[in-house]
């Protein structure tokens, strides 16, 4: 039932992902373009990610803080292309139940309030609540697939939502746009970031393809090795 998952990045030669900094070598024309010929039916980002680029300025602030506790999907509406968040606490406030086009789905744990998952549906907005206290991912994808169709879902970082689902063996695929330069700064996130210190061996990966693309740019898609 879960859609197959594909990690799609921008990142510099030393594997970081802030895009304000690699736009001295690269446009984000690329990105777009290649993400584009993976042929999603949805993407999904982390809520730093969507606070930065996506959600209104300010945080939603809950009237009620009452958990919501564990909810049915709300699907406010069928959608051709899905744009999903990762919001463990219902923090991000919306305008729309639209980005760019895309039916706009939140994934919250039951910790989000109540008042905030009446706001998503009074705005036209879908939700999924997976996890009591931390977001259940395998649930969340699971619940994607089974109530919306979803069946090729793009992750499109940032880093730290990356390496949760990697983490759970949610990734079938890399697909990186590797841009000639050198970021550097430690606080700067990799494109998997976070994963559990402990472990010791790298995940393996089988390369699919490889092309040339323009500004000295490099398109590498791997399969995740089982
Ligand atoms: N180069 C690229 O292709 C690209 C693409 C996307 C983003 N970016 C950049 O990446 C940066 C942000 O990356 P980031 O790693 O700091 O943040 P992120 O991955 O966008 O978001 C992380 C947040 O997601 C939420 N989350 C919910 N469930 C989670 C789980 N199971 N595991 C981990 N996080 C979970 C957490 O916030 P809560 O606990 O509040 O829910 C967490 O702090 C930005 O600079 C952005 O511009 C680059």
């Amino acid at each position: 039932m879960r859609p197959h998952i594909i990690c799609h990045m921008l990142s510099s030669v030393d594997g970081k992902i802030d895009g304000a900094s690699l736009k001295a070598v690269t446009t984000p024309v690329d990105y777009e373009a290649t993400g584009t010929k993976l042929e999603g039916d949805a993407w999904v980002c982390g809520r730093t990610t969507m606070e930065q680029h996506f959600a209104e300025d300010e945080p939603f602030l809950s009237a009620s803080n009452r958990p919501a506790g564990p909810q049915p999907v709300h699907v406010a509406r069928k959608a051709k292309s899905y744009a999903i968040s990762v919001d463990t606490t219902g923090k991000l406030r919306w305008a729309s139940g639209d980005i760019d086009g895309d039916h706009l789905i939140c994934i919250v744990s039951e910790r989000a309030p109540d008042d905030y998952l009446s706001m998503l549906g009074d705005t036209g907005i879908s939700y999924v609540v997976a996890g009591k206290s931390a977001v259940d991912l395998v649930k969340a994808v699971n619940l994607l697939g089974e109530h919306f169709g979803i069946r090729r879902l793009l992750l499109e970082g940032g880093g730290h939502i990356n390496g949760a689902f990697l983490q759970v063996g949610l990734v079938d695929e890399v697909s990186l746009l590797l841009v000639p330069g050198i970021d550097g700064r430690r606080e700067i996130p990799a494109v998997f970031d976070g994963m559990d210190s402990a472990r010791k061996a790298a995940v393996p990966l089988k390369l699919k393809s490889i092309e040339r693309r323009d500004k000295d740019a490099l398109w590498l898609r791997y399969e995740v090795v089982r």
